[in-house]
């Protein structure tokens, strides 16, 4: 039946997270694969209450359809935020509201990309971000990531080899490393793309979520090129109701990301829009963030002690200062896909760090997500993942 189907779906794969994710389904396992938000951050009452506000004080009006670029007054709210917290000047034409910023992924690809054309992502990049523009068949390219940002050396090397029309980047605790770019990174970064027509990429689901030091401007404060970010209420109040949001103060970019959102959907989910909006307005974010933050901070600190208690010490780990994950490195004779293997049979789960690659794949990486589990779930996983890497070493 293959004839039927078009290139870009046959050369598509499925994701491997969601196949992994079938596995740790069972409850069993003591999974740390998932890149869910832990569901007791979820403001369940004060979104009911939303829920009802919305309803009983608009009526039918909220079933509508509605604009392409999104509820006004939330709009107004992201652009505000953007100038408050951020010192940008951002306007709410500057924003379209998508669904989750996985839609924004998708209409940059089918706004930016024929087939063939380079795109630049990091090594290890989200994997999302590989399956949304891999339907548009460009040649990817990966940049290594050090502790403190991108190889820059490697990256303007790549910049001038290849004819790189966007660069794709997580700059805050990155999936899946954790890791956040220093800003000389960024300001090095950003100067280097001042030299060339590359489109700027910025997505950052995890920036709000910083509980070690201190926030760090934009690469694009620091570049006069074309940019975007991506940003999505999918981490600090819910994923469920797929509201994110593309940002660019290019009216050119903007015009055409309306057009391919309106042929792809329409618009965003109106009565989400209003009940997100609804929240925001009537409850303290802040508020709600520091809590999910304190969450995560506790979770983050019980993994990277266990991991001190139960690795071996030539396990490379990354310490991040926010977000969902951290990323090891097993020595280079191990295979993580090995490991997972036994890891199941001890029942504990990860995410082996093939996916995250395109091209040339390192064997011995992994992905560890802290937010789904409490203190104590996670020292006795942990224990045994650091038993499944003994037995293996001791294999080797
Ligand atoms: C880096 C990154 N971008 C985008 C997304 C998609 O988020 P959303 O729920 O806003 O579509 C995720 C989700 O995990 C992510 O990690």
């Amino acid at each position: 039946m293959n004839q039927l189907f078009s290139d870009r779906i046959l050369n598509s794969k499925k994701s491997f997270i969601r196949e992994i994710l079938k596995i740790t389904n069972n409850k069993d396992i003591i999974s740390f694969a998932g890149g869910l938000p832990n569901p007791i951050s979820f403001p369940t009452a004060a979104l009911q209450d939303a829920m009802n506000t919305v309803t009983s004080k608009n009526g039918s009006h909220v079933f509508q359809y509605a604009t392409t670029e999104g509820y006004l007054p939330l709009r107004e709210y992201i652009a505000k935020r953007y100038q408050t917290k951020h010192g940008l000047t951002i306007n709410a034409d500057d924003i379209l509201i998508t669904s989750g910023s996985q839609q924004g992924l998708d209409l940059i690809g089918k706004v930016f990309l024929n087939k063939d054309d380079h795109v630049l992502i990091e090594k290890p990049g989200y994997l999302g971000a590989i399956q949304a523009l891999s339907l548009y068949e460009p040649h990817f390219h990966q940049v290594d990531l050090f502790e403190d940002g991108i190889d820059l050396n490697q990256f303007k090397t790549l910049l001038h080899q290849h004819n790189i029309k966007l660069f794709y980047s997580v700059p805050n605790f990155q999936n899946p490393t954790g890791i956040t770019y220093s800003k000389a990174n960024r300001e090095a970064l950003g100067g280097m793309l001042n030299d060339t027509q590359t489109v700027l990429i910025e997505d950052d689901p995890y920036g709000e979520l910083r509980f070690i030091g201190e926030d760090v401007p934009y690469i694009q404060s620091f570049s006069s090129n074309p940019s975007i970010l991506l940003g999505s209420f999918s981490k600090i109040v819910t994923p469920g109701m797929r509201i994110g949001w593309i940002c660019t103060t290019r009216p050119e970019i903007m015009d055409k990301l309306i057009i391919a959102k309106q042929a792809s959907d329409l618009h965003t989910n109106y009565f989400s829009q209003r009940v997100i909006y609804q929240y925001l307005i009537d409850n303290n974010l802040e508020e709600h963030i520091s809590h999910i933050k304190k969450l995560y901070k506790e979770q983050r600190e019980a993994m990277l002690l266990s991991i001190a208690e139960y690795f071996p010490e030539n396990i490379k780990i990354t310490k991040p200062e926010g977000g969902m994950f951290l990323w090891a490195t097993l020595p280079d004779s191990m295979s993580s896909l090995k490991l997972f293997e036994l890891a199941s049979t001890l029942k504990v789960a990860f995410v082996p760090g093939e996916p995250f690659y395109v091209g040339e794949i390192p064997q011995n990486t992994l992905r560890l997500n802290y937010t789904n589990s409490d203190p104590k779930t996670i020292d006795e996983g942990i224990k045994r993942l650091g038993q499944a890497i003994k037995t293996l070493l001791a294999q080797a």
